[in-house]
């Protein structure tokens, strides 16, 4: 479904990715897991073409090279990025923030299925549907930029740290969610993520970047009791 190939992205003088190669396949969740400041942001930047990539990078999108594509023909072609830092509407409601996230389509007649399994998934924003956005907990922001970026009908999900700033409890929560939309909905998830833990407990492949590089990669389950990973990320000596 993704495929990434060499990408580079420099910042002025600084190679911030080095040349990195990934593989998302249809229906997968892929986790790239990295520190603070290996690349993960950039490297999703990148690929939706916020930020522009070095010449020799190629980033293949249901088999089309969308590399120099124009950031919102990529949403309209269904990936769809769920920023770092959430990035919701304040001022607007729960429900009217779910209807950002639909504006681009035409098919209005459709949008209460997808208000329905939005609310079976996370029964707390249909309690607050008309709550401010800004007044939500961290947790339930993440659950709203989720929701709003399904309400896009996308084919294919960016997640760029869901579980940053949030407690302990609601992260867990909120992975459980994301695996669910992946298996009811089939939706292909690339999740980027500082939580290794949680990450390769939910994704079947992983990568590890660290300062631009891809130094580690394999199935889930053999990075999650790979030494050097449970060493860096999973917090033991
Ligand atoms: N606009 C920019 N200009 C210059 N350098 C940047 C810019 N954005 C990011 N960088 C640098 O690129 C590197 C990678 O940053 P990036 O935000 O991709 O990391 P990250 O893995 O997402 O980290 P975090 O977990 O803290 O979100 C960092 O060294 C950062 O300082
Ligand atoms: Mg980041």
């Amino acid at each position: 479904m993704l495929i990434v190939e060499n990408l580079r992205v420099n910042y002025g003088a600084i190679n911030a990715i080095k040349g990195i190669t990934l593989l998302v396949p249809q229906g997968s969740i892929v986790t790239l897991i990295g520190a603070n400041g290996a690349g993960k942001t950039t490297t999703l930047r990148a690929i939706s073409n916020i930020i522009k990539s070095s010449e020799g990078s190629k980033v293949l999108y249901d088999s089309k090279d969308i590399t120099n594509y124009p950031a919102h023909k990529i949403v309209e072609m269904g990936l769809c990025q769920v920023p770092e830092g959430r990035l919701i509407f304040a001022n607007l409601t729960v429900k009217e923030n779910l209807e950002m996230g639909a504006y681009l389509r035409k098919d209005k007649q459709n949008f209460s299925k997808d208000y329905e399994f939005i609310y079976s998934i996370f029964p707390r924003l249909k309690e607050r549907i008309k709550q401010p956005g800004g007044t939500l907990s961290g947790g339930e922001q993440q659950m709203l930029a989720i929701s709003r970026a399904l309400m896009a009908k996308p084919k294919m999900l960016l997640l760029d740290e869901p579980s940053l700033g949030i407690a302990p409890l609601l992260t867990k929560t909120i992975f459980e969610k994301i695996a669910e939309i992946n298996k009811t909905l089939g939706m292909t998830i690339l999740l980027v993520e500082q939580n290794a833990n949680l990450a390769l407990s939910v994704a079947s492949y992983g990568y590890v970047l660290e300062t631009g590089e891809i130094i580690l990669e394999g199935p889930a389950k053999e990075l999650e009791s790979n030494p050097e990973v449970r060493k860096a990320y999973l917090g033991e000596a």
